[in-house]
């Protein structure tokens, strides 16, 4: 397949954009310092805090942030149980996924398995692992290359 190419000029803090790479969905969205910080206070909590269980995952998704900018998150939309797609849920608190432990993320509904914002899975779902995070860099500042 094509690599992709994706603008994040205009990207919010807190806003994700949806393309297709492979004829998968790739979400790219944009983390406030907060959020960023909050990573950190969820890992006792999730299965792979650190992603050390998938092999796939390039060197970069090796990590709390699991992206080569902590700011921008770059992770394939595609659930690790059975492949239907997370909806992303950035509200903190919500009460259906977990009151105040939930920090935003995103929430599977075939099984409900839940993940952080860098696609890390919480413990007792159904997801094995975290979201797999896709090969791509940098082009310019805000233009990223995936594929
Ligand atoms: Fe996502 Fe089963 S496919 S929880």
């Amino acid at each position: 397949g094509a690599p992709v190419d994706v603008d994040i000029s205009k990207l919010d803090n807190g806003q994700l954009v949806r393309v297709l790479w492979r004829k998968k969905p790739v979400w790219i969205f944009k983390r406030d310092k907060t959020t960023i910080e909050n990573l950190s206070t969820l890992n006792s909590i999730l299965t792979d805090p650190d992603s050390n269980k998938l092999s796939q995952q390039p060197e970069y998704a090796k990590n709390i942030y699991r992206s080569i900018n902590p700011n921008i998150a770059v992770i394939v939309g595609v659930c690790t149980h059975l492949g239907c797609s997370p909806t992303y849920r950035p509200k903190l608190g919500s009460a259906d996924l977990g009151g105040d432990t939930w920090k935003g993320g995103f929430y599977c509904p075939c099984h409900g398995s839940k993940f952080d914002l860098a696609g890390r899975v919480y413990a007792g779902v159904p997801a094995p692992t975290n979201l797999v995070i896709p090969p791509y860099y940098f082009v310019a500042d805000s233009l990223i290359r995936i594929g």
